[in-house]
């Protein structure tokens, strides 16, 4: 079985995998990061958003094989390594996003990414409403 050395929320991980096993079963089975979460398998319903190189990635459809040297960040890593929130979870908890909670360490992932791309914190309670709402055009005017 090969082995593959990832950089995970900043530390080094080496792990035994077959090439084409999903990064998320790497992420839960191999290093127990649980917090990324199955959903559909097929890429299409984010609940196992993580970054790659800070880009959303779904770990579902990419193989261990494909990651290289890219850095991973899941939703443990998220936050600062003394254990302080991402801006995007406080403005998570301000807004009182979580629902049933199975999918919204995606969901985080997912608006931490946006809102890096887009450069600007102001976004994160825009973005934490929206996933509150549930409708990509309420609450935003705001
Ligand atoms: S589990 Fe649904 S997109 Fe990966």
């Amino acid at each position: 079985m090969p082995s593959f050395t990832l950089l995970v929320n900043g530390r080094r991980r080496r792990v035994d995998a077959a090439a084409d096993t999903p990064l998320l079963w790497v992420l839960r089975d191999n290093l127990d990061l649980t917090g990324t979460k199955y959903g559909c398998g097929a890429g299409l319903c984010g609940a196992c958003t993580v970054h790659l190189d800070g880009a959303a990635t779904r770990s579902c459809a990419l193989p261990v094989s494909a990651v290289g040297t890219k850095k991973i960040t899941t939703i443990e890593g998220l936050g600062t390594q003394n254990g302080a929130l991402h801006a995007v979870q406080k403005a998570w908890i301000a807004e009182d996003v979580p629902q049933c909670g199975y999918c919204q360490s995606g969901q985080l992932m997912a608006a931490a990414a946006f809102v890096r791309r887009h450069d600007d914190h102001c976004w994160c309670r825009i973005v934490a409403r929206r996933a509150r709402s549930g409708s990509p055009a309420a609450n935003v005017r705001d």
